[in-house]
Parts: C-alpha cells; structure tokens; sequence
C-alpha cells in the first residue's frame, strides 16, 4: 500500500472491487468521484494494479462522459456546442461563463469551486442552446442572461432551480 494520499484512493477503491480487472469502470467511477479526475498517473497505476494495458484505461476515461482526464470543479458545467448549439451562440456564453468565473478556456476555477467544458450535442437541440451545472440541463440559454456573479443578481429565467441554487450560494460564499 502506497503512503501517498492519491494513491490511497487508487488503492482503496481497487480493493473495494477485490482488484478485479472486470471491475475497470465502476473503480475509474470511485477515482473521478474522489479525485475529480481519471489522471495520467492514476490510469497508469491503475494499469499496474490491475495488470490491464494503460491504453484500456485510457480508453475508457476519455471515452465515456462520465470521466475527465482533466480535474473537475465541485461543480462541473457542460456547455454544448454542438451544430444546433453552435448556430444559436454557444461559445459565446462559454466565454461569458469564463469570464464570470475566472476560468480561461476549459478547467476549473483556481478555488476547485467550478469547472467547464465544452460538449458535443447533449441531445436536447430545441432546447438550446444548452448547458448543464451538475447534470442538470439548463435550456435556451444566452450569453446576456448569465448574470455577473457578484452583483449579487438573481441568475434569471434561464436557469434550472438547481443551477440558481448552486451559483447563489457561490456568491454568497465569496
Ligand atoms: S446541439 Fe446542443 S443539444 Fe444538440
């Protein structure tokens, strides 16, 4: 067993699925839950422990949505730019949420608070343009209805409950 605090993750949550090759994804799930990320040295450990080529793990972090290769905020925010989203504005309220929350381009805030990403289409096109805080789908979204967080505004009709809740409560903490 490794002393190293991140390793002790990898550890543990390979030991919970008792080092099983099979096990592969529901152990990346334990390490980006506990890590915010599927790093390149935990899919290389990984590939040790479980005796598995590192091209499998790293396969499967950057395959499946679930997984980031890159660390995540508490808080994770997808912006969809896909075609449908794409037409209607999209990266303009991706840059507009860099903005807001000191984020250049895709990662996360320098607090680990928030982090955003640009997605492929989430599936939802007459809704859009489309983003989602936490899994949460926020629809017809625009760049001039992304408040300025600190001036304290009420987020605005474009928000789901959840995302009101989450940005509110950053406000308040700052
Ligand atoms: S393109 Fe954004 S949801 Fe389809």
């Amino acid at each position: 067993m490794d002393n190293n605090p991140a390793m002790k993750t990898l550890d543990s949550a390979v030991e919970k699925y008792g080092g099983k090759k099979e096990a592969l994804l529901s152990i990346m799930h334990e390490i980006q839950k506990a890590q915010g990320s599927i790093s390149e040295d935990s899919a290389r450990y990984l590939s040790q422990k479980l005796d598995i080529p590192v091209s499998q793990v790293f396969s499967a972090a950057t395959f499946y949505r679930a997984f980031s290769t890159e660390p995540r905020g508490k808080h994770h925010i997808k912006v969809c730019t896909g075609t449908s989203c794409y037409l209607r504005a999209s990266e303009k309220i991706f840059e507009r949420i860099g903005r807001e929350l000191n984020i250049a381009g895709e990662g996360a805030s320098e607090d680990g608070e928030f982090s955003v990403e640009k997605v492929r289409c989430m599936g939802c096109c007459n809704a859009g343009p489309v983003m989602a805080i936490d899994e949460q789908i926020c629809e017809d979204v625009s760049a001039g209805k992304i408040p300025d967080l600190p001036k304290q505004e009420i987020i605005g009709e474009m928000t789901h409950r959840k995302a009101t809740t989450v940005i509110k409560k950053y406000r308040e903490d700052k």
